[in-house]
């Protein structure tokens, strides 16, 4: 067992001592993985229009970005939609194998195709002349066929992207410049998600959120665990221990391992991986947009997408377990768990993040502080400033 005598602060990111170990070693130090220094992140980054559109061009255009996982469209013809600052984007499973992105504008006069999501459609018809779309996202029919037979139907297909199904993860790649990241972060997420075969979930309910939060303020709310003891103090205070965190990266992902009470009481070295997951909370963090908050039998996923304006985004919410469930009792078990998440977020963290929000107008050439026992803030938002430089 590691060990550290003399007390000294320690910075095992990535190093060969068993997690196990490092976490042990945190609790008995009452210590907290560190960044170097403490970063100070300009308040005009949440607030600048400007910003928020090479945000959505570089970020989430040029960049793959995940929008969903397949288990939320485990049969044919169930589909839904993610709206990306002004792209609409349907998925569609097309058949046992193949899941399909399309814009989800109609290839006539333009209209927005369909609206959430849905289960075991066989075609799309468009609200605004009925023109009718298979789930390849070709035309088969559109009324008055012989005033537009000058336009082949073949021509009028709905305009398809790549995506890649990664370990059960959907990746959308918009454009050339978003398909070469992609092999590589593919590297980093593969070390990340060790164990994490999303393929195996089963999808237990979704919801979204309109919180009138930057997107990447909503990020922030999952990257620390300092506010814990004051923020959540009756909903998770009494189940994780405040500002103790493991903090590793991967390229830009970022994990992040907190402990529970009951591993602070058990007093000893966790033994197995299964004890681990019980023992922790575990924060996997697929840069930009995806927070996957793993337990031993379930995982919530959070994703966040800018909206139009600076100040919104749309934050989906969606449970996922590792068996399958049917009766009335596990219904319920989950529909709790999916409660409790929920309103950890939704009315706790996001109403005070709405007010920071607020707040930055207030002084909008300020700048705000993130200590450095808030590694993984310091990491995301350097991340972000990197790709913004990297494409200027
Ligand atoms: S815009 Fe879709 S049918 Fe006319
Ligand atoms: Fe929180």
């Amino acid at each position: 067992m590691f060990i550290n005598k003399d007390k000294k602060r320690l910075n095992t990111m990535h190093s060969p001592i068993d997690v196990k170990d490092r976490l042990q070693n945190l609790i008995i130090h009452k210590e907290t993985d560190y960044a170097k220094s403490i970063y100070k992140n300009p308040v005009k980054e949440y607030i600048d229009s400007k910003t928020a559109i090479n945000e959505k061009k570089i970020i989430f255009e040029e960049s793959p970005i995940c929008i969903g996982t397949a288990a939320l469209v485990p049969n044919k013809g169930d589909w839904y939609t993610v709206d990306i600052g002004i792209k609409s984007i349907l998925i569609v499973r097309n058949n046992k194998t193949e899941i399909s992105a399309y814009l989800n504008i109609c290839s006539h006069r333009g209209a927005k195709l369909v609206e959430g999501s849905g289960t075991k459609a066989y075609a799309f018809k468009c609200p605004y002349h009925s023109w009718i779309y298979n789930l390849n996202g070709e035309l088969k029919a559109r009324p008055r066929e012989n005033a537009f037979e000058e336009i082949n139907k073949d021509q009028c297909s709905l305009k398809k992207f790549e995506l890649d199904n990664h370990q059960g993860f959907l990746w959308l790649i918009m454009n050339k410049k978003a398909k070469n990241k992609h092999s590589s972060n593919k590297t980093d997420l593969n070390k990340l998600l060790t164990n994490y075969n999303f393929n195996k979930y089963h999808h237990f309910k979704s919801i979204k959120i309109n919180p009138k939060l930057n997107w990447k303020l909503a990020v922030d709310t999952f990257l620390e665990l300092y506010h814990i003891d004051e923020l959540h103090t009756k909903s998770l205070a009494p189940i994780i221990k405040n500002d103790l965190q493991i903090f590793d990266t991967y390229g830009k992902n970022i994990r992040i391992i907190g402990a529970r009470h009951s591993a602070v009481k058990l007093n000893r070295v966790l033994k197995n991986q299964r004890e681990f997951d019980i023992h922790t909370i575990q924060l996997r963090i697929i840069f930009p947009n995806t927070i996957l908050v793993c337990h031993p039998d379930h995982v919530e996923v959070w994703q966040i997408v800018p909206k139009s304006e600076v100040d919104e985004c749309e934050v989906s919410f969606s449970l996922y377990t590792k068996e399958a469930f049917s009766s009335k009792s596990a219904i319920r078990h989950w529909n709790n768990n999916f409660n409790l998440a929920l309103d950890a977020v939704v009315k706790e963290d996001f109403p005070l993040g709405e007010n920071v929000q607020k707040g930055f107008y207030a002084d909008p050439n300020r700048k705000i502080i993130f200590g450095k026992n808030e590694p993984a803030l310091q990491h995301f938002h350097k991340q972000i400033k990197l790709d913004l430089k990297l494409s200027a």
